[in-house]
């Protein structure tokens, strides 16, 4: 199953949940790889892989890839990676379904039970590659007046691709004393069946987590996440 968090906007929590997802159904014995897509080198970053030979820029451009196994888990789970590079920004004219067709060819789908990608925060061809790549799309909004009109227009932006992915709308870091204007509630009206139900809650230790993958989630956290990972796999985690 191949899986992204997408937005047209910068600092929704793309990267925080997709790394989220990726280091649960690892621990929950999934094979996981994450494919990193934006030039920022997010992931590249936080796993501590910059400037590897191997990366999602010889992806794109139709090279045969090795992923990195970073981890094995007791549970028989393994995470992997192919990072970015720097000159990821520089493939402007790459096809829209070139990532797609580079997973079937290289047999990443036999070899891992979930594909992760992180795209950038435009809408460009990385973006692009990303979303017509992934069986699931999820669009991250935080609780903000500016993240839910990127997220209302970005949704147009999926409808008008014609994509026959599963597509879920979640609404990060939400606070209840921090939400005067009811955004939430903005959410919920506007997006109805796509919103996953419960919000994700503003919490702090997610840097840590993004800086230190093997930082645990508070258990009073851990509950909605597992609500949410369940809605966007289709499938009920213990
Ligand atoms: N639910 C959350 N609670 C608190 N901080 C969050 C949450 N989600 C994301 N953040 C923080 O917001 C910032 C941007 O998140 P990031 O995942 O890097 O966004 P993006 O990949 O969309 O640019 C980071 O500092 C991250 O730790
Ligand atoms: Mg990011």
């Amino acid at each position: 199953m191949i899986l992204t968090t997408t937005n047209k906007k910068g600092g929704t929590g793309k990267t925080t949940l997709n790394i989220l997802l990726a280091e649960f159904l690892y621990r929950h014995g999934q094979k996981v790889l994450i494919i990193g897509l934006d030039p920022n080198c997010s992931i590249s970053e936080v796993y501590g892989k910059v400037l590897q030979d191997q990366n999602s820029k010889l992806l794109l451009t139709g090279r045969d890839v090795e992923a990195y196994l970073l981890k094995e888990h007791t549970s028989g789970g393994t995470l992997s990676i192919i990072p970015e590079d720097l000159d990821l920004s520089m493939l402007s004219n790459i096809m829209d379904t070139k990532l797609k067709l580079e997973i079937r060819r290289q047999n990443f789908v036999q070899k891992y039970d979930y594909i992760i990608i992180d795209p950038p925060g435009t809408w460009n061809a990385q973006t692009r590659n990303a979303v017509f790549a992934a069986d699931t799309i999820i669009v991250s909004g935080k609780c903000s007046p500016l993240d839910y009109k990127a997220t209302l227009q970005y949704m147009d932006t999926l409808q008008e691709c014609c994509l026959d992915s599963e597509v879920f709308v979640v609404c990060n870091a939400y606070n209840k004393q921090r939400d005067p204007g009811n955004i939430w509630a903005q959410y919920q009206q506007t997006f109805k069946d796509f919103l996953i139900p419960e919000p994700i809650p503003l919490v702090n230790s997610f840097q840590k987590l993004v800086q230190n993958p093997e930082y645990s989630i508070p258990s009073a956290v851990e509950k909605r996440m597992m609500n949410f990972i369940s809605t966007v796999t289709g499938k009920e985690w213990v």
